[in-house]
């Protein structure tokens, strides 16, 4: 690995009015900024040179840590040798190596990959090519799609309607029509501070057996779940319930979609999670930590039968009319090459399952701090509920952020009243250690 970039400070920009900061309180933003300005493996620089440790891997994303030099270079070779290739009846050669490469990661008989340039697109891309299916195999009355309570399937309008979070759906309309919703896993009564999978909750998979009789078999097309939700606070799967959700779907000819936009790529010590849980679903969508969070992209990897379903009719006319001008995008390939070359060559999902035990351990010795509520943890994550202010539901967290940000050089996240933790998969056991210092220092100064 390369040594951090020298201190030197970057120029700030003197207007910061214009940009309208995505799922950010703008206002408090901009009246004390946090900038970022250069990266390097576990460490962010400022403008101004002072280094903060990741301990979010960006956003889920840089698994393989920041800037990592065979990433950096591929990507400069690429944009030197090729900037675009029309991604619709022609392609470049890096497209299907990439696809042959996360196809062979990929569990059971998911060996086909549609690629596209975020999570949200993924998932989006996942839901129609469900509901395609079955219309060309016969079955046009599947239409419909169940997601589950506290979900996040990203921001696009088939995301929102399965996801299942609140403020992410309520000023935007009816969403699509026939989603009905699994209900969320997690109960603190049963669960608190379980590390790993917890042991409460595989029956609540027994409720998609409730939706199947109010609606009936014939009319649902697809059940999408992320293993682990994570955008809302680190809710891994209770111990059987994929495994039981796989055997209601298999018995009603219902289509399976792991999520693993964040769960994929080593965040739970595996390729994807599906083979962690030994369940393999029909669909996989994937983005973040295919490119280390270099270059964006996303992509579905589907199962044989699925691919195989739509080639049929004349050899001139495209199978699917679907697809992006910027899918499989040379960059976002070569980036995606040497990610996972690094991520083979460092062992890097290896490198979090070995850590797995030694993060549950520092991340529970929260417990006892004051407002900490749960914590929850499995892979290379960890999620730690704060009680709220009264009134102020959330400010906790977001002012714990704010402080391990400007007073404490950690970058944390926010969700809600959980503070979120998900380091890129090279951290060390020291910085496990200082993160985990950090927060709980953090935590007393917002008590
Ligand atoms: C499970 C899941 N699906 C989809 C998305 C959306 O990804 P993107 O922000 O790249 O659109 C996210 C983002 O965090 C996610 O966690």
């Amino acid at each position: 690995m390369a040594t951090a970039p020298a201190q030197q400070a970057t120029a700030v920009p003197n207007d910061l009015e214009a940009y309208w900061i995505p799922f950010t309180p703008n206002r408090a933003f901009k009246a004390a900024p946090r900038l970022i300005a250069r990266a390097k493996d576990m460490h962010y620089y400022t403008p101004e040179g002072r280094a903060v440790l990741d301990g979010t891997a960006g956003m889920w994303c840089t698994n393989a840590g920041h800037n990592r030099d065979p990433i950096v270079a591929a990507i400069r070779a690429e944009a030197a040798a090729l900037d675009y290739a029309p991604a619709f009846q022609f392609a470049h050669p890096k497209a299907f190596e990439l696809a042959s490469r996360v196809a062979a990661l990929a569990p059971g008989e998911l060996d086909h990959v549609f690629f596209c340039n975020s999570g949200s697109e993924a998932v989006d891309t996942a839901l129609k090519i469900a509901l395609a299916y079955h219309h060309v195999r016969g079955e046009a009355a599947r239409t419909r799609l169940i997601g589950r309570e506290r979900g996040y399937h990203g921001v696009g309008f088939g995301g929102i309607s399965v996801g299942g979070m609140v403020n992410n759906r309520k000023l935007f309309g009816a969403l699509l029509a026939g989603v009905d919703h699994l209900p969320a896993t997690y109960s603190r009564e049963h669960q608190a501070f379980s590390k790993g999978e917890p042991d409460w909750g595989a029956h609540l998979a027994d409720e998609l057996e409730r939706i199947v009789t109010l609606h009936d078999a014939s009319t649902i097309a697809a059940v999408i779940v992320e293993p682990m939700s994570g955008s809302t606070g680190v809710l891994p799967a209770p111990k059987g319930y994929l495994s039981r959700l796989r055997a209601i779907c298999d018995k009603h000819g219902i289509l399976l979609i792991f999520d693993e936009v964040i769960t994929g790529f080593g965040r739970l010590g595996h390729a994807f999670a599906a083979e962690r849980y030994g369940v393999n679903p029909d669909m996989i969508t994937f983005a973040k930590g295919i490119t280390s969070g270099s270059v964006p992209m996303g992509g579905v990897v589907v199962r044989k039968g699925i691919y195989d379903a739509f080639m049929r009719g004349p050899m001139h006319v495209a199978e699917l009319f679907h697809g992006y001008t910027y899918s499989a995008h040379p960059l976002a390939c070569a980036a995606g090459l040497a990610t996972l070359d690094l991520y083979r060559e460092e062992g890097l999902f290896e490198r979090a399952h070995k850590l797995e035990p030694v993060w549950a351990e520092a991340a529970m010795s929260l417990k006892g701090l004051p407002n900490v509520l749960d914590i929850r943890c499995v892979g290379l994550t960890a999620g730690i509920d704060l009680a709220s202010r009264p009134g102020e539901v959330g400010k906790r967290a977001y002012e714990a952020m704010d402080k391990a940000f400007h007073e404490l050089d950690l970058v944390v996240r926010a969700a809600g009243e959980t503070l979120v933790l998900t380091p890129p998969l090279i951290v060390s056991e020291r910085e496990i250690d200082e993160m985990f210092a950090k927060v709980a220092r953090v935590i007393k100064a917002v008590a």
